[in-house]
């Protein structure tokens, strides 16, 4: 098996090849004066796992130009963030359910698709090929032997902060949304005590930045320190920044997305999968 290091995964993609020994494709990705994308793949191998996330609409044009210069070949099309998958089904009558069209076309070409931390159940049912991977593992294996509460922002992402807290052996809560009056509402841990405590608000997706920017809002004060970590840093528009003003003292992601604070990889997962297939 050969890997292709797709425009958007390039330092995933070799930490992969580095843990299971598969050489990466040589590949050029040029843009036309007038934007068109171009792909090309060098060397000839039967089969093929191209690692490219879609973060972005020019990653799925990518995509598809990859999967066409393989025509023939056996693909498993890595995909570590979904895009398109909180457009699970039609909200309202007429609209396009995003995440059906990006599964058809990728599994137009692809045998098998691997990803990580999909949005929803609902987004997962619309594939026939998949596998999902979990990344709260990664997230737990980096608090392992931190003294350090794991809170999740609201009670349904509870069992996903609960696979990683097991994982790193620490206590976990989640942000229990009370009202005061007719204006205010508080968010305050269930459960547990946070007075002096570091805390890890953990959630799958940091897109806007809203969601933990306002659960650290309510902690400063109490909690001693709080820090921010997600499997997919979306980061939309100038949130790393919000986040960084926020007082929230760090911000940690996996590669599922790569920018500068995705320090936590997913490479172990992703090719422990890849070396069960060959
Ligand atoms: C919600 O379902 C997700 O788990 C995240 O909490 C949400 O997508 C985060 O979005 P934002 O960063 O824009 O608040």
């Amino acid at each position: 098996m050969k890997l292709i290091a797709g425009p958007s995964s390039p330092l995933l993609t070799k930490k992969i090849a580095e843990k299971t020994g598969f050489e990466i494709a040589e590949t050029v990705y040029r843009r036309f004066p007038d934007g068109e994308l171009y792909v090309m793949v060098r060397g000839d191998d039967d089969s093929y796992a191209v690692v490219n996330s879609l973060k972005s609409n020019e990653d799925i044009v990518y995509l598809m130009l990859i999967f066409d210069a393989l025509e023939g070949k056996s693909i498993t099309a890595v995909i570590p963030y979904m895009g398109y998958a909180r457009q699970d089904r039609a909200f309202l009558k007429g609209e396009a359910v995003s995440i059906r069209a990006v599964a058809k076309l990728i599994e137009e070409y692809a045998d098998r698709v691997i990803t990580v931390n999909i949005h929803s159940e609902r987004a997962r049912g619309h594939f026939r090929k998949l596998t999902e991977l979990d990344a709260m593992k990664v997230i737990g294996q980096h608090y392992r032997g931190r003294d350090i509460v794991m809170l999740s922002p609201d009670k349904g992402s509870l069992s996903r902060v609960k696979r990683a807290a097991e994982i790193a052996e620490c206590e976990f809560d989640y942000l229990d949304k009370r009202r005061i009056d007719a204006e205010n509402v508080e968010m305050v841990p269930k459960n547990l005590d946070i007075e002096g405590k570091e805390i890890a608000i953990v959630d799958d997706i940091i897109s806007t930045g809203g969601t933990v920017i306002t659960a650290a809002a309510q902690l400063s004060g109490k909690a001693k320190k709080i820090e921010a970590a997600c499997v997919h840093g979306v980061f939309a528009g100038n949130a790393l920044n919000r986040l960084f003003l926020s007082g929230i003292s760090q911000v940690k992601s996996t590669d599922t997305i790569e920018t500068q604070v995705s320090v936590l990889s997913i490479s172990e997962i992703i090719s422990e999968v890849l070396l069960d297939e060959v």
